[in-house]
C-alpha cells in the first residue's frame, strides 16, 4: 500500500515566535518549513516546486505580505499555491485586501490551534480539488482539441471528395459510354451484319421470276443498311475509336464534316501545330467539349456560320469555338434550361482549363478553354 505524501507548507513571519508556534501546530500532519521575510520564501517558493500551502504574515519589513503574494500570483510557476494570511492587524480592511491580493482565507494573531488546523486542511483539500478538476480539464480539452482536429480534417475530406464528384462522374460517365458504344458494336452490330448477310444470301438463292420477294429482300436489305449505319454512329457517338487511332484534331474534323450535312450551317474547323499531338485521356474531355458546343449551336443559336481554331503555341493549347447566331444573355439564362454549359465547365476544371463563354444577344457566341501543355 502506497503511503500518502505529507503535505508541505511554507511558514513566513519576520516573527522568530509566530514562527515557531505555527511549527508546534503544524508539524504533526506537515512537513514544515520556514521564510523568516518576504524575499526569503519567494527564493524558497522558486527552488521548491512541490509546496502545497504558504501561511504569510502580512506585516514585515521590506517585502510586506500583500507585496509577497502579489508576486507569487503573477508568477504561473506559483500562483496556484494557496496563501492563508496570518495577521495581526484585524480591520475589515485589512482582510479584504489580503483576499483581493489572491489569499485565500485571513487568519488572525493570536491564532487558535484547532481552527488554524481545520483552515489548513480544508484548504489543502480544496486546492487538491481544483488541481485534480484542472488536470481533467486539461485532459478533455486535448481530447476536444484531437476530436475537432478530427472533424476538421473528415470536412476537409469530404470537401475534398464533394467538390471532385463532378468531375468522377464525367469520368464515370465515359467508362459507361465506352462499355455501352462496345456492346452496341461487336454485339449489336455484328448481330444486324450477319442478318444483313443471310437476307443477301437468301436472296441470291431466290428464283429469277420471284420479282416481289426478290423486291421485298431488296427493302429489307437497304433498310438493314440504314439501321447499320445508323447504330455505327451511334456507338461513334458514344466513344469515338478514331480518336485512339487518328487522334484529336482528326477526330473534330470528322466530327465538323458529319455535321455538315446540315446545310444551314457552315462550320469552318482551322488547327496549328496539332499534328500528332495527343493530351492521352483528356483528349475525351476536349472532344466532349466540341461536342456540346456544336449541338449547342445546332440547337440554339440559328447561326449560318461556325469557326472552331485549335492550336499549340507557346506550351499552351487553346480551343476557340464561335459562330454567328443569335446569342444569349449569360447573367439571364433560363432557370428550365439543360446541363451542357455546366458539364462544360466540369469538363474543363477536369483537364485544368480556363473555360470562357462571351455571349450577347444578336452578336454571336464564343467558347474557349486553354490549358497549359507540360
Ligand atoms: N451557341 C449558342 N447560341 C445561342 N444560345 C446558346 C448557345 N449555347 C448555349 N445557349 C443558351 O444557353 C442555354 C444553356 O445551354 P446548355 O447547353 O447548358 O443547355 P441546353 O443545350 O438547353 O440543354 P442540354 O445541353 O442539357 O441538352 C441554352 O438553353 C441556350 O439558351
Ligand atoms: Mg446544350
Amino acid at each position: 500500500m502506497s503511503k500518502k505524501r505529507k503535505e508541505t507548507i511554507l511558514v513566513v513571519d519576520d516573527a522568530p515566535g509566530s514562527l515557531e508556534i505555527m511549527a508546534d501546530i503544524l508539524s504533526p500532519d506537515y512537513d514544515i518549513m520556514v521564510a523568516k521575510s518576504g524575499g526569503k520564501a519567494l527564493e524558497i517558493v522558486r527552488s521548491f516546486p512541490g509546496l502545497d500551502l504558504i501561511l504569510l504574515d502580512v506585516v514585515m519589513p521590506e517585502l510586506d505580505g500583500y507585496a509577497t503574494c502579489c508576486l507569487l500570483k503573477s508568477d504561473p510557476r506559483t500562483r496556484n499555491i494557496p496563501i492563508i494570511f496570518v495577521s495581526s492587524q484585524i480591520e475589515a480592511f485589512d482582510v479584504a485586501r489580503g483576499l483581493e491580493v489572491g489569499g485565500v482565507d485571513y487568519l488572525t494573531k493570536p491564532v487558535n490551534r484547532l481552527i488554524v488546523r481545520a483552515r489548513v486542511k480544508a484548504h489543502l483539500a480544496l486546492s487538491l480539488t481544483t488541481r485534480m478538476l484542472t488536470h481533467e480539464l486539461g485532459v478533455h480539452q486535448v481530447e476536444l482539441e484531437l476530436q475537432d482536429k478530427e472533424l476538421r480534417r473528415a470536412y476537409k475530406d469530404l470537401e475534398e471528395s464533394r467538390a471532385s464528384l463532378p468531375q468522377r462522374l464525367i469520368l464515370a460517365q465515359e467508362k459507361e459510354r465506352s462499355r455501352i458504344s462496345q456492346e452496341i458494336h461487336s454485339d449489336f452490330g455484328q448481330s444486324l451484319l450477319a442478318l444483313k448477310m443471310f437476307i443477301c444470301m437468301s436472296a441470291s438463292k431466290l428464283h429469277e421470276d420471284n420479282l416481289q420477294v426478290k423486291s421485298a429482300f431488296e427493302e429489307a436489305k437497304k433498310q438493314l443498311s440504314h439501321i447499320i449505319d445508323k447504330v455505327r454512329k451511334l456507338s461513334h457517338e458514344l466513344a469515338p475509336p478514331s480518336l485512339q487511332y487518328i487522334g484529336l484534331v482528326d477526330t473534330i474534323r470528322i466530327l465538323t464534316e458529319s455535321s455538315r450535312c446540315d446545310k444551314k450551317l457552315k462550320i469552318h474547323f482551322f488547327h496549328r501545330n496539332m499534328n500528332g499531338v495527343t493530351f492521352g485521356t483528356k483528349d475525351i474531355i476536349i472532344f466532349r467539349i466540341v461536342q456540346e458546343a456544336i449541338h449547342n449551336i445546332f440547337k440554339h443559336s440559328e447561326a449560318t456560320e461556325a469557326w472552331i481554331k485549335v492550336l499549340c503555341q507557346n506550351s499552351v493549347f487553346s480551343l476557340e469555338i464561335r459562330d454567328n447566331g443569335k446569342g444569349f444573355d449569360p447573367e439571364n439564362l433560363s432557370k428550365s434550361r439543360g446541363l451542357g454549359l455546366d458539364l462544360m465547365k466540369e469538363q474543363a476544371l477536369l483537364i485544368q482549363g480556363d473555360l470562357s463563354m462571351k455571349s450577347q444577344i444578336g452578336k454571336g457566341t464564343t467558347l474557349n478553354i486553354t490549358f497549359p501543355i507540360h
